[in-house]
């Protein structure tokens, strides 16, 4: 979308505003999709924690993506956008029992990821097979916060606890028919994941049972100009031409599965924010906008970087800013960013803001969240309403006092 179209969204929606571009999704699918074009069997599941809005869902069910849900409640709008539950794949970790059977009695794939939940579901459940999440002990991901394939991580069973899980399936009966693992998200370090790949498979051959090979996600999208991004279609060869030789090793042809997130949607999406000051201080000129951690809580929780522009003075001469949000605490979506010339009121866009930006947004300060718009075949819909101060209210119980 260009710098116009994005201003004219803003005229008709207001600010601050989400906008995607399901163009863009639909391209980075397919992109995905031709670099495993080698496996016969491949799947990728979407990972829905991203962008959760079901608008963006139903576009990836016409994609014919398959979904990965990590909440009841991620499975059941999964439902609601159409899709089958044959397709969607629930990978939750440290949830109640009942909710694992809520969606154990849905129908759909579910993944086990403790020794103790494995027990109680083959008690009870030992007629559905199950896929197993493991935690393959590799340290990959682009902070502490999103890695979680370490030997101190709480996601997954430990690839030393392969006993364990054999004699609770002998007692039980349960049949294993896949093996997940997902070891971080902006995973810099291809041969981080190739590692974690080989574990991966040493980990199935263990199994006899084994139909589909779950090899997570954390593929790492630029955030700028010259970042590191994972190339997919050369690690697509590599992980293809591995894959297709281990289903020979093994004797069956296997289902390769991926839930991208990131991957899918962040770039597909833009948070349009509105200049309310610009504030020289002695070492900083501030630009002060609409928005905070609130809506977009990536650069603050992570240090992310999002590129920022100014769509509505877009070839001025470029200054030195730090754009801030306008929250009471230290909320920078940029500092020391050289942007075109930024006056009052014009509008600023954030990148990369298709995934876990919407998702990861609260109330904070008592703000509403924003609206989202998503552009489809060349029009836009308002996919999402802004709140607004009934909604801030709606599950307030209030008191006689
Ligand atoms: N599969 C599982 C089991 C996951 O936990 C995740 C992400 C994904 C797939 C998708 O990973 P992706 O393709 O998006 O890297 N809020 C953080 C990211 C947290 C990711 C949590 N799990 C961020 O904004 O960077």
């Amino acid at each position: 979308m260009n710098n116009e179209q994005l201003l004219q969204l803003t005229e008709k929606y207001g600010s601050p505003l989400y906008v995607y571009d399901t163009d863009k999704i639909i391209s980075q699918y397919h992109r995905m999709a031709n670099a495993f074009s080698s496996v016969n069997k491949l799947k990728i599941n979407y990972a829905v924690k991203a962008n959760s809005n079901i608008n963006i869902l139903k576009v990836l069910n016409q994609l014919k993506s398959g979904v990965d849900c990590v909440s009841i409640q991620e499975v059941k709008l999964a439902i609601e956008a159409g899709f089958n539950v044959k397709d969607i794949f629930f990978t939750p970790s440290g949830i109640s029992f009942e909710e694992m059977e809520e969606a154990t009695k849905l129908g759909v794939q579910i993944t086990l990821d403790s020794l103790s939940v494995l027990e109680k579901f083959g008690d009870k459940y030992s007629n559905i097979p199950v896929c197993l999440r493991i935690n393959p002990h590799v340290m990959a991901g682009g902070n502490h916060k999103i890695s979680v394939g370490h030997i101190d991580s709480k996601f997954g069973i430990s690839i030393h606890q392969i006993d364990g899980i054999k004699s609770i399936i002998e007692k039980s009966g349960l049949v294993i028919n896949g093996i997940h693992m997902h070891t971080g998200s902006d995973i810099y370090n291809i041969e981080a994941f190739l590692t974690a790949t080989e574990i991966l498979l040493n980990t199935v051959k263990e199994f006899d049972t084994i139909e589909f090979v779950d090899f997570g996600s954390g593929f790492k999208v630029p955030y700028k100009d010259g970042d590191i991004e994972t190339n997919i279609e050369e690690m697509g060869i590599t992980l293809s031409n591995r894959f297709n030789e281990f289903c020979k090793e093994y004797g069956r042809e296997l289902t390769m599965i991926f839930e991208p997130g990131k991957f899918l949607v962040s770039s597909a999406g833009s948070l349009l924010v509105k200049v309310n000051v610009v504030k020289p201080t002695p070492n900083i000129v501030f630009i002060g906008v609409d928005s905070g951690l609130n809506h977009l809580l990536r650069p603050m929780m992570y240090d992310s970087y999002h590129h920022i522009t100014n769509i509505s003075n877009a070839n001025d001469v470029e200054k030195i800013y730090d754009v801030v949000g306008y929250i009471c605490e230290n909320d920078t979506f940029g500092s020391n960013r050289s942007i075109s010339k930024i006056r009052e009121n014009d509008i600023l866009c954030i990148h990369n803001a298709g995934a876990y930006s919407f998702s990861m947004a609260s109330n904070y300060n008592s703000r509403y969240r924003p609206a989202e718009v998503m552009i489809y075949n060349g029009e836009d819909y308002l996919i999402r309403k802004r709140e607004n101060f009934e909604d801030l209210l709606r599950n307030q119980v209030i008191i006689d006092l």
